[in-house]
């Protein structure tokens, strides 16, 4: 495939800016190794909207191996042609391919009929695949990448093993998977055992797709490649550290999935629990997988389990209810489409939580996340406290206004920090703001969240998925809250707000009211 490739392979696969600034530190990987990935579920949403528009991506930036397959799986009845074409138009409405990059594309993509409970259909997929690795000289290599509903994983799983393709034999073998991993501590148990008895951990690729967000990638880099911020980075310095993640969008046509998790599952299992730990980690002694997942792992074990009294104080749970979003009128919760009507399942949560260990003893962690509020806004404030002593409280008084760092994910991506300076002209103190946007300076390729996971996948990089033991510690310390609330404890919040009177406290250090 190599007249598919414009650029040299390792310039494009981390994206080098077209104009290289020389003092960039740059690690520029490369997919070498032929590869078949094979995609479970791929007449489904997430594989036409999100999957192939990212393997699209990677292909025409230069980014897959020379050699590689695509073969789609799924229960519906397809030709190899009528499966192309179905991703031409999945693709098309999406970021788009020339057609004649699309063309060499298409030649890569392949289709197979296969039922996900059935032995003999994995049978028959795997002297596909065999056959189609010698003709065309794709090697063992084979990415599983599961985009059917959990429900479907167990199965998938066991006939994937009991047909040889668990074995790493004469290559690798990773598995794919995508939250929910289970529902609770112990179905993820279940889950897990089911899995790991076929597949070892090193072949378990468990995205997060939070994780993949370069201003997320970025934290890690912000706290651990400057020496200016980490020396502050603890409770000697720090009040409280905020983390939401506003959405407007409503459960769209998800209600089935949603209304049986709800936000603490759908949210805060995952991406909320990952963003806490990117904060609250103590810095690996290297920017590796096992490295980086083992300090995780410890703040997962360090978070202050929730009281009674935490439940009554420290969370606050709310479903929206109908209101104007966007210019146009949202339905409530209970009135979309699959929802019941008695539903208590909550569409937002704030919570208070804490992390017991040396760093952060008594700092408090407030978490917010929400649908169907005033904007969408995933943002991180770690607010400093005041300075000890004013020698100017003869001036402006005591209160001098403290520091502020916030970390915007998106949209708008930046880091920017609050401080203090004087205002020309009389003698004003005055808050000023000094604002990184993210992409300033940049003009080289962006890898979509999609497209950076399945690339690690074939690098064999962990480092962005989670590892089991996180994946239990995080619903442990959500067991508590996951029951059904007493219908006078959730809320109401009129959609397109930022969610009920309630939260107010936990909204205001965003600078936001309900
Ligand atoms: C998903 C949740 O994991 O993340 C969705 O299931 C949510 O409910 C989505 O809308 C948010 O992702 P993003 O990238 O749009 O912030």
């Amino acid at each position: 495939m190599a007249d598919a490739q414009s650029p040299a392979l390792a310039e494009v696969v981390l994206g080098r800016p077209k104009n290289p600034d020389p003092d960039a530190a740059c690690r520029f990987d490369q997919v070498e190794a032929p590869v078949t990935i094979v995609i479970f579920g791929v007449t489904g949403d997430l594989a036409g909207r999100m999957l192939m528009p990212a393997l699209a991506s990677l292909f025409a930036g230069g980014h897959l191996p020379d050699n590689f397959a695509i073969v789609g799986a799924s229960r519906t009845d397809l030709t190899d042609e009528s499966f192309r074409e179905r991703m031409r138009t999945s693709i098309a409405e999406h970021d788009g391919i020339s057609p004649d990059l699309w063309d060499k594309m298409a030649a890569r993509l392949t289709y197979r009929q296969v039922h996900y409970d059935d032995p003999a259909s994995f049978r028959v997929l795997s002297d596909y695949l065999d056959e189609l690795g010698q003709s065309a000289g794709l090697g063992g290599n084979r990415i599983y990448y599961l985009a059917v509903p959990p429900t479907a994983y167990e199965d998938i799983a066991i006939n994937l093993a009991m047909a040889g393709l668990a074995d790493e034999v004469r290559g690798y073998a990773r598995l794919v998977i995508e939250k929910p991993f289970g529902r609770d501590l112990q179905t993820a148990r279940i889950l897990e055992q089911a899995l790991h008895t076929r597949f070892a951990e090193h072949q378990i690729f468990r995205i997060d797709h939070y994780l993949a967000k370069e201003t997320v990638q970025n934290i890690l880099m912000l706290r651990f490649a400057n020496a200016m911020f980490e020396p502050l980075w603890n409770r000697r310095y720090v009040d409280y550290v905020s983390i939401m993640a506003a959405e407007s969008i409503g459960v769209e046509h998800r209600a089935s999935y949603y209304d049986h998790f709800g936000v603490l599952r759908d949210m805060f299992q995952n991406h909320m629990m990952q963003l806490l730990s990117l904060c609250a980690i103590e810095p690996p002694s290297l920017f590796e997988a096992e490295l980086v997942r083992d300090e995780k792992t410890k703040v997962f074990r360090a978070l202050r389990p929730f009281t009674q009294r935490d439940l009554a104080e420290n969370l606050i749970l709310g479903q929206y209810a109908s209101g104007m979003a966007g210019g146009v009128r949202a339905p409530a919760y209970l009135d979309e489409e699959g929802v019941p009507s008695e539903s208590l399942t909550p569409t937002f949560a704030a919570m208070k939580v804490y992390v017991d260990n040396w760093r952060w003893q008594g700092v408090p962690f407030y978490m917010v996340s929400g649908k169907r509020l005033a904007a969408k806004r995933t943002e991180i404030a770690v607010q400093f406290k005041p300075v000890p002593f004013s020698m100017f409280r003869e001036l402006f008084g005591d209160h001098i206004k403290a520091n502020r760092l916030t970390l915007r994910i998106q949209p708008d991506e930046q880091v920017s920090l609050t401080f203090q300076a004087k205002a020309p002209g009389p003698m004003c103190l005055r808050s000023v703001t000094m604002n990184f946007n993210y992409y300033q300076g940049y003009e080289g390729p962006a890898l979509t969240a999609y497209a950076k996971v399945l690339l690690d996948c074939m690098l064999g990089d962990q480092t962005l998925f989670w590892r089991q033991d996180g994946v239990e510690l995080c619903w442990k310390f959500l067991e508590p809250m996951l029951g059904d609330p007493a219908p006078e404890r959730l809320y109401l919040y009129k959609a397109g707000s930022w969610g009920p009177q309630e939260a107010g406290r936990f909204l205001k250090v965003h600078g936001l009211t309900p």
